[in-house]
């Protein structure tokens, strides 16, 4: 029989999110984190701009606000933006206390303060940053912490396979009661039992070919969610970061926007500017404006990728605030500053995600859900440069205090949970069947469901998921699981909900653009997609009932 683990509280995921949530409860909880890798391989240690948070004595909350609106053209929950651009500040100040060491320099009058970038949409320096990998450094501070804590119990390469719902597991009651997740060194399924559970996964930018995600961005958090009942929301919106290196062996290595936001200028193959003819704010302007200049040049001029020129900025700035991207371009041929850095876009954040209230809260009872993963209503139709850190550190607190609130009034009990059944299936014989899978997958999802759109395009793309998903799903319901197959089964999940929501969205705006709808339409709705018990039955078999 396999591992039976009892916890608090459950966090599906180590990046700032998961971390965040987990040193936002008290110490007395029996808490597990979980990741389904190393810890730190998610996306929260890759992350370069920065943090945005009002800061400075010149800038405003409303200001900051005002910024995220405009860039989610429409879409944002005004209510929410408010409560994650009031929480910037403290957010910053919790994670400067838990050690991460934020750039600073010296104000007029000696004292020292944060240095601020600027980055596209911001129409203020506010970007907080530790050099050009802030992510790293609030990952290791928190990752650190969490190991200090005595009933914080840390998992590496469990990898969840899906949320234990009692109303599915004929249990009496209702909601979440935990996992079941795979042990990748052991190969055993083990379940985890706890009271409350947090998917806090990160987001599924690995659906497209190009992307500047790590390998783990496949929506799992968001496909368990979706299974185990929850809806989702806005998932069409995936935003396309405009600068990603050009070069055989980067594999879309991100240049930070906050080059732009220190003078970098993008220029066509023959040297010459374009943006200004594509919005006021030129280089500045919101990303799906960049990303979808760079795109349309691309294509007009047949040219392979663009160019951010940086050359005419001080050298010594840009080895100083910029020293991974110089060094990292450098050891591939290229010093920037004194050549300009070929870029392409690439799939960069999932603005869509599980429907939560304003305390990370799920449609399940007891199920959080914080971080990429989440549609919490920030973002709208284009998150905003550097708002999503603040969106995870914001949340986490949030949920932490809900589900102290309900421990309090209702403590942990114990179920008896069925454990996992593989007495039906046999060893994977084909693993060609997901490597080509995945590669199909992927390719389609770049070709036909990207950057611009068309509904034929979008209407190929759902014929072909649909073949693929019945075929993933023999596949996963006769053979024992693999993480290839499980992250394969949720990314083709996560592609049918985005091209069902392109599909569902009849105008263009933000992040999705379709050419047989360009205009904006006059009442902004958010893509709401319901589980229906129908649709569940149909491809979401579970394991133990299989
Ligand atoms: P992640 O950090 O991605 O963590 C996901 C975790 O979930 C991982 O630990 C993973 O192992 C775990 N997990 C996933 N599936 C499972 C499973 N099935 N079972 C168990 N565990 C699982 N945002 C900003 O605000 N500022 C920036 O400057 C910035 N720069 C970026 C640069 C790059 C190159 C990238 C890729 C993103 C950037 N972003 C930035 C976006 C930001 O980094 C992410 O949105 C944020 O880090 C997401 O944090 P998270 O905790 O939700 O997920
Ligand atoms: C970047 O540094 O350009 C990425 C910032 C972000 O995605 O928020």
């Amino acid at each position: 029989m396999s591992a039976q683990h009892r916890f608090d509280v459950l966090i599906l995921g180590s990046g700032a999110a998961g971390l965040a949530t987990a040193l936002a409860l008290p110490e007395h909880l029996s808490v597990a984190l979980l990741s389904k890798g190393p810890l730190a391989a998610g996306a929260t240690s890759w992350a370069q701009g920065g943090i945005a948070a009002v800061l400075d004595g010149d800038d405003h909350l409303d200001n900051h606000i005002q910024d995220t609106l405009a860039a989610g053209a429409g879409l944002c929950h005004p209510d929410i933006v408010r409560q994650v651009v009031e929480g910037g500040p403290g957010a910053i100040e919790w994670l400067a206390a838990r050690g991460v060491a934020f750039d600073q320099e010296q104000s007029s009058d000696g004292a020292p303060r944060y240095h601020l970038t600027q980055e596209g949409g911001h129409g203020h320096r506010r970007i907080v940053h530790a050099a050009d990998a802030t992510g790293k450094a609030v990952e290791d501070s928190l990752l650190a912490e969490a190991q200090r804590r005595p009933r914080l119990t840390v998992f590496e390469d469990h990898l969840a396979v899906d949320l234990l719902i009692r109303e599915k597991l004929n249990l009496p009651g209702s909601g979440c009661v935990g996992a079941y997740v795979l042990n990748t060194l052991t190969e055993q399924v083990e379940t985890f039992q706890a009271t409350h559970t947090v998917l806090a996964t990160g987001g599924a930018s690995k659906v497209y070919l190009y992307t500047s995600n790590p390998d783990g961005a496949t929506g799992d958090g968001i496909a368990m969610g979706w299974r185990g009942g929850c809806r989702v929301a806005n998932m069409e919106f995936n935003q396309f970061h405009p600068t990603c290196l050009y070069h055989p062996e980067a594999k879309s290595f991100l240049i930070t926007e906050a080059l732009r936001g220190e003078g970098g200028l993008l220029r066509l193959p023959s040297g010459a500017r374009f943006m200004d003819r594509f919005h006021p704010q030129a280089e500045l302007a919101p990303r799906d404006v960049v990303a979808r200049a760079i795109d349309h040049e691309m294509k007009r001029l047949g040219a392979d990728c663009l160019y951010l020129d940086v050359t005419h900025l001080p050298a010594e700035r840009l080895k100083h605030h910029f020293p991974n991207i110089f060094a990292r371009c450098l050891e591939l041929g290229i010093d920037i500053t004194k050549a300009p850095i070929p870029v392409v876009p690439a799939a960069h954040y999932t603005c869509g995600g599980l429907v939560t209230d304003s305390r990370g809260r799920t449609d399940v009872p007891q199920l959080y859900a914080v971080g990429e993963c989440a549609f919490t209503g920030l973002h709208g139709a284009n998150r905003m440069a550097s708002n999503s850190l603040l969106e995870c550190i914001v949340f986490a607190k949030a949920a932490a205090e809900d589900i102290v609130r309900r421990l309090e009034k209702a403590p942990s009990t114990e179920t008896t949970l069925p454990s996992w059944d593989e007495s039906r299936v046999t060893d994977s014989d084909e693993d060609v069947v997901i490597s080509h899978n995945w590669e199909e997958l992927r390719r389609f999802m770049w070709d036909y469901v990207g950057i611009v759109r068309t509904d034929k395009r979008l209407e190929r793309a759902q014929h072909r998921i649909k073949m693929l998903r019945r075929e993933i799903h023999e596949y996963y319901a006769h053979h024992r699981i693999s993480g290839d197959l499980l992250e394969l089964r949720n990314l083709a999940l996560v592609a049918e909900l985005i091209i069902e929501g392109a599909l569902a969205r009849k105008e263009s705006r933000g992040l999705h653009y379709n050419k047989d709808y360009p205009e904006c339409s006059e009442a902004p709705r958010d893509t709401v997609l319901s589980p229906s018990p129908l649709r569940l039955d149909a491809l979401a078999s579970h394991r133990w009932r299989t």
